[in-house]
């Protein structure tokens, strides 16, 4: 296998077994995007976008799925299984196939964004879809994987998070040092935590300074600010319709850590957001609004300060993953007959 990607990368810095074989797609070193337009309307802060969603998958779990599967391949395994809102499942069963591993995904009935489904079938995954939530469906692959030999790759794994923190390490690297705040969403809960944990690594060893770590849910399915897991999430934001997070503790904690916080913002602002993000070139997915429209929502209310300060913004997903969350708000593009005459009335002012 090629030796580039997050792990070979940063491999002094992430936690990994020895028996560890390298499975990549060359996934990480993403575009760090300055928003100056988007940015002086946000508090008048020096906003950067991250953009996950250029991602060999089409989204940030590349860089945890990396190293998860690099350590079960290593050592053996000959599947891997995970639960689902899309990103996941997709990245899953191309590192899974790249190596030759079956890959097995359980994903919410019906609650799949087409871009996330058609990715995990193109790549040969064995999908099944649950009668319940991403929750559910968990709690099934957690059972089922301790009961058989095949690997978890969710971000309980903790090689998942090992990858995550490369976002972390470029971030650093591209400004040379932690921005003032990072703004992501959350779901599942493993990338806020692996963000701080790969921060915190950086600064320890490089002294990049530490972010403070704004992270954003659905109030639909925002059990992190409400306190309490939520029996049936909903969110237009599909990828962090997330009820009972697997790594909610810990999520809480970095917030606290770093004199952050989480807070939840409704599905309006999201697709508001997803449309200004939009406008300035970069495309994502709804849940990779919601970090940014949790940044408004904080200003807005007076919460925080960022003027002038480096703010960068996580954008876990493309916008090519969800297309029906725009063509299903929009009217069809108007039709005209392949002639002149209609075509400059249509586009040309008098
Ligand atoms: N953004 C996108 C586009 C996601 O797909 C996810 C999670 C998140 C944000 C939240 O990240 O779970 O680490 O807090 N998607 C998972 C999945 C749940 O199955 O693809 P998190």
């Amino acid at each position: 296998m090629a030796s580039a990607g997050v792990l070979s990368r940063y491999r002094v810095f992430l936690d990994l077994p020895a028996h560890t074989q390298v499975v990549t797609l060359l996934e990480g070193d993403t575009p760090l995007i300055p928003v100056p337009r988007l940015g002086a309307e946000l508090g008048g802060c020096d906003l950067y976008v991250k953009f996950e969603g250029l991602n060999p998958t089409g989204s940030f779990k590349d860089r945890g799925m990396t190293a998860a599967i690099s350590e079960a391949y290593g050592r053996g395994a000959k599947a891997v299984i995970c639960a689902s809102t899309g990103n996941t499942a997709a990245s899953a069963a191309a590192y899974a196939a790249r190596c030759g591993l079956r890959a097995i995904v359980l994903i919410p009935e019906g609650k799949v964004a087409t871009g996330k489904l058609a990715g995990a079938v193109a790549y040969g995954a064995e999908v099944i879809q649950i009668q319940g939530s991403f929750d559910d469906a968990l709690s099934l692959v957690v059972a089922i994987s301790e009961k058989h030999p095949i690997a978890l790759v969710n971000s309980l794994n903790p090689y998942r998070l090992e990858g995550q923190k490369s976002a972390a390490f470029e971030i650093c690297d591209s400004l040379g040092r932690a921005p003032a705040w990072l703004c992501l969403p959350v779901g599942n809960a493993g990338n806020i935590t692996a963000y701080w944990m790969g921060f915190r690594q950086y600064h320890q060893h490089l002294g990049t300074g530490l972010p403070r770590l704004l992270g954003v849910q659905a109030t639909g399915a925002a059990p992190l600010v409400l306190g309490y897991p939520v029996e049936h999430p909903e969110t237009v934001a599909t990828a962090i319709r997330i009820g009972r997070p697997a790594r909610g503790e810990q999520a809480l904690q970095a917030a606290e850590e770093s004199n952050g916080r989480i807070l939840a913002v409704e599905d309006e602002a999201i697709l508001s957001m997803q449309h200004r993000l939009a406008q300035e070139g970069i495309w994502v997915e709804p849940a990779s609004a919601a970090g940014l429209a949790g940044l408004e929502s904080a200003l807005h209310a007076r919460e925080i300060e960022v003027r002038g300060q480096q703010v960068v913004a996580v954008c876990t997903g493309h916008g090519l993953k969800d297309p029906d969350s725009i063509t299903r708000r929009m009217p069809a593009p108007r039709l005209l007959p392949a002639e002149l005459a209609p075509l400059e009335e249509a586009i040309i002012q008098p």
